[in-house]
């Protein structure tokens, strides 16, 4: 029987029947969405978590599922590289027009956006939405306001909107975004009418930490969701589930193997899930295939998620050998933490020697640190995904 494609995603928001787990996390958003939805109000939540951590692909399931319950109109933007709040907007409104295309109420939308909607792409088969900065610079300060009336020109076909900040990288350190979202919240608090809007901002635990520093009083505007990697249960469920829609069958060593390797965390399952499907050449992945996967996702992540900076200083033998006995293979759990006794323990004379350098130099890369609460000689990486790169350089 001819293979079938990969079911696995390195790297992008999981396509929706293969998402698995985060079921309190969804119903805490649609809930958020229902309320908002039914009382008019404003709801806000922030949710944060580690790259890779499946950010993106919750948000995309929430909206979905927001849209099909709740009869709003679900606009997921993604704001990488924006820096300017006049751009953020147009992302705003240029997908609102693509989601709305084909819909029953895209004849409301292309009123509200007037003439500045183009098609484009070879065969026109885009929508963008570009309005000169001055109508843009508008509608940033009249946020509130502009999308009431996009809901009154809509009228009784939606409910409200869920609108998804993901990627906040560019914007959240910045003074502007933090004032406005802080006046934005405002404004609909005192304005005469109501406007059933869900707001969620999706981003590293960092860029809620920059937009706190600016504008304290947004923490308790936002109730916060960090999402936290997969269980045991859940890892060994999206596998059986993902392979099992392409026919093929994992040995419960495998799956072992998957668990230990990835900790759970969602862009290493796919990496590893990927490369795994590729080892397999007879439809059943067993341990032997599980491990080939294993290795050669290590390069794949190395190049893909690792800085060429700490690749470089990685690369003497002396300072890998200690890296693969960092994580206890048999605890992957506790994968993020070690202490420079038990590794003592595991090292080798030579390695020993270079111990306190390469300590020393993992902490100035930002690869791992120390906190005064953890006590001396405890040690953290500020990243899973680091940790998670040099266990799997222990690979057998
Ligand atoms: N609930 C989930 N079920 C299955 N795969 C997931 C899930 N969440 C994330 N993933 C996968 O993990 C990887 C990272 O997810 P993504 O949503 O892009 O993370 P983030 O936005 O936090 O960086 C992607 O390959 C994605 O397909
Ligand atoms: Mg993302």
């Amino acid at each position: 029987m001819a293979k079938e494609y990969s079911p696995f995603t390195p790297g992008v928001p999981v396509p929706i029947e293969f998402f698995v787990g985060r079921e309190n996390e969804i119903t805490e958003i649609v809930t958020k969405v229902a309320k908002s939805a039914s009382m008019k109000t404003l709801e806000r939540v922030f949710i944060t978590g580690e790259r890779g951590i499946g950010k993106s692909s919750l948000c995309r399931m929430a909206v979905r599922i927001a849209e099909e319950k709740h009869e709003v109109i679900g606009l997921h933007v993604f704001l990488g590289g924006v820096t300017s709040l006049e751009e953020m907007v147009r992302r705003i409104f240029e997908r609102l027009l693509q989601e709305s295309r084909d819909r029953s109420w895209f004849d409301g939308v292309k009123g509200f956006l007037g003439n500045h909607i183009k098609e484009v792409g070879l065969f026109g088969v885009s929508l963008a939405f570009d309005a000169p900065q001055r109508d843009l610079s508008q509608a940033v300060s009249d946020f509130g306001p502009t999308l009431r009336k996009l809901l009154s020109r809509i009228g009784a076909q939606r409910k409200g909107l869920m609108i998804v900040l993901d990627d906040l990288n560019g914007l959240a350190g910045s003074n502007a975004f933090a004032n406005w979202l802080k006046s934005l919240v405002d404004e609909i608090a005192t304005a005469r009418d109501p406007l059933p809007l869900t707001l969620v901002l999706a981003g590293l635990p960092e860029r809620r930490r920059q937009l706190l520093e600016t504008q304290p009083s947004l923490d308790r505007v936002f109730d916060l969701i960090a999402i936290r990697p997969f269980d045991e249960a859940q890892t060994k469920q999206f596998f059986q589930h993902a392979l099992q829609k392409v026919n093929v069958a994992v040995t419960p060593e495998a799956l072992n193997i998957f668990w230990q390797f990835s900790g759970g965390y969602p862009v290493f399952l796919h990496e590893i899930g990927d490369a795994a499907f590729k080892a397999d050449t007879d439809g059943t992945i067993e341990k032997r295939d599980a491990l080939d996967g294993v290795i050669s996702a290590a390069k794949v992540i190395g190049a893909k998620y690792i800085e060429p900076k700490v690749l470089a200083a990685i690369w003497s033998e002396r300072y890998r050998g200690i890296l693969r006995k960092i994580t206890p293979v048999e605890a992957p759990h506790e994968f993020t933490r070690f202490t420079k006794a038990e590794l003592m323990g595991r090292i080798s004379p030579e390695e020993a020697k270079v111990l306190d350098n390469f300590l020393q130099k993992m902490k100035r890369l930002g690869v791992i640190h120390q906190s005064a609460e953890m006590g001396k000689g405890h040690y953290q990486f500020t990243s899973a995904l680091y940790a998670l790169f040099f266990l799997l350089q222990a690979a057998p």
